[in-house]
């Protein structure tokens, strides 16, 4: 189903977390590919930044980017992983308020149909506010494969999340 840019004016922030990134020791290529495609659905970006693995730098941000700057739909990238730094999830848990499971889920199982090491991504997604929050892994191919399993189904969620009484069909 191709979403319809005209009926969908969200807002939408990208999050990258990486150590490297941060120091100016790697250039994001995730971050700016996910704007890309998020725009070409329709949405709005009112955000970007790169910031460390640092638990309190990361739910600072989501909690700022959700509660003062209301954007709809916030994606991050990176930090989802086994690695000792991999903090993204943790951070999550002291940010949301409702999770999401199935977002998650789509994500992994669509992933796991490309390579097994999808089963090693963490990334969560919920809801603070009137904000939604998904979890991507980090590389390029992996955050696109990963977005690209759930965009279609965002808008709805987010619909919902407002409060929206329509049927769901
Ligand atoms: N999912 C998809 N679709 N494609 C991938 O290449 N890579 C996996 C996984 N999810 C991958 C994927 C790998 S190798 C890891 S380690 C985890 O995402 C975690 O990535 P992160 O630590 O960069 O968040």
């Amino acid at each position: 189903m191709a979403i319809n840019k005209t009926k969908y004016s969200f807002t939408c922030g990208v999050l990258t977390l990486s150590d490297k990134g941060s120091q100016g020791l790697r250039t994001d290529t995730s971050g700016p590919l996910l704007i890309e495609i998020l725009e070409a659905a329709g949405f709005t970006n009112t955000a970007y930044k790169i910031i460390a693995d640092h638990h309190e730098t990361i739910t600072q941000t989501l909690i700022e980017w959700s509660d003062l700057k209301k954007i709809d739909l916030i994606v991050t990238t990176g930090g989802t992983g086994l690695s000792p730094t991999d903090v993204t999830p943790e951070a999550m848990n002291d940010v949301l308020e409702k999770e999401i499971p199935g977002i998650s889920e789509a994500m992994r199982s669509a992933s796991m149909k490309i390579t097994p090491r999808a089963m090693l991504s963490r990334g969560k997604a919920g809801v603070r506010g009137k904000s939604l929050i998904v979890n991507l892994p980090g590389s390029l191919k992996a955050a696109r494969e990963n977005i690209e399993a759930v965009l279609d189904t965002l808008p709805h969620a987010i619909d919902k999340i407002k409060g929206s009484t329509e049927d769901c069909g």
